[in-house]
């Protein structure tokens, strides 16, 4: 996948990139033109969208921190935002539609359960796609890049969607009993795959793009503290040789913690070392 590829043959290959190509709002009709031609044609970043490809179209590709420097975050998040509107407006409503005409006619306890089961996991569906639409997306945009501690739901809420689309796909799959063979089963089942990869990618998308953007970054002087912090310094001794309060030292200790996950001295030090602001050498 690079920019000489032509994209007609991009999504041949590929079929479920259809979708990023429709979420960036670029157009079909691509002639012959290569990647990097429509993506001047269509005004978009020919590496962000390179990226997201790639992203979307394998499991373990992971953009290393110099690739995700590179990248348009404009055009990430107009496609997020797409892409959030396509399941709110269209997929769910479908969605929706197709799980009640399949329950027509069976027992009220199957129509309650399946029915308030979908209820609430596009309620969940929806609170989430919020908090990234408000809190997460803005920040980014302004280049703040600090997601206001959002991280942590962030990341635990993706695993959720996840697993209730599958609890619904088993729910119907496992534990309703059918009189006959139903087509239209069968095609709310498939629907619900095609929806899950789809959630899946979305997610995938947002953990390899925007958490590295809202969690890990230290400020120059977080970094100049967890240097002080692996050479051994005591808090007081670094207030002293920044003029700062012990107080301060001690909130920059936090965030630091917070940011990498890491909490005692050893684990800062290695962090330290393996981010390159310090030399393993100067380590007593
Ligand atoms: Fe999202
Ligand atoms: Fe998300």
């Amino acid at each position: 996948m690079t920019g000489n590829s032509r994209m007609a043959d991009l999504v041949n290959s590929a079929p479920s990139l259809l979708s990023i190509v429709e979420r960036l709002d670029m157009r079909l009709g691509f002639g012959e033109s290569t990647v990097e031609e429509w993506c001047e044609h269509e005004g978009k970043d020919e590496f962000t969208f390179l990226t997201i490809c790639s992203i979307a179209s394998s499991e373990n590709y992971r953009p290393s921190e110099a690739e995700l420097e590179k990248m348009r975050i404009s055009d990430v998040i107009a496609f997020l935002r797409n892409s959030h509107d396509a399941y709110v407006y269209r997929l769910l409503p479908d969605l929706e539609r197709e799980i009640s005409m399949v329950l027509v006619g069976r027992p009220e306890s199957q129509k309650k359960v399946i029915g308030e089961f979908f209820s609430k996991f596009k309620e969940e569906l929806g609170r989430h796609f919020m908090l990234e639409e408000e809190k997460i997306f803005p920040s980014l945009e302004a280049l703040d890049r600090k997601g206001h501690g959002s991280e942590k739901i962030f990341r635990h809420e993706h695993g959720d969607i996840g697993e209730k689309i599958q609890d619904l796909i088993n729910l119907l799959l496992k534990y309703i009993a059918y009189d006959r063979q139903d087509s239209r089963v069968t095609e709310l089942l498939s629907f619900l795959f095609r929806f899950k990869e789809d959630l899946v990618i979305h997610s995938r998308i947002e953990d390899c793009l925007i958490l590295p953007l809202i969690e890990g970054k230290l400020s120059p002087r977080e970094k100049e503290i967890l240097v002080c912090v692996a050479q051994g310094l005591q808090n007081k001794e670094i207030a002293y040789k920044y003029g700062l309060s012990i107080f301060t030292v001690m909130t920059h200790r936090k965030n630091i913690t917070e940011k990498t996950g890491i909490k005692s001295i050893a684990g800062l030090t290695a962090y330290a070392i393996l981010q390159g602001l310090i030399d393993i050498e100067s380590i007593k």
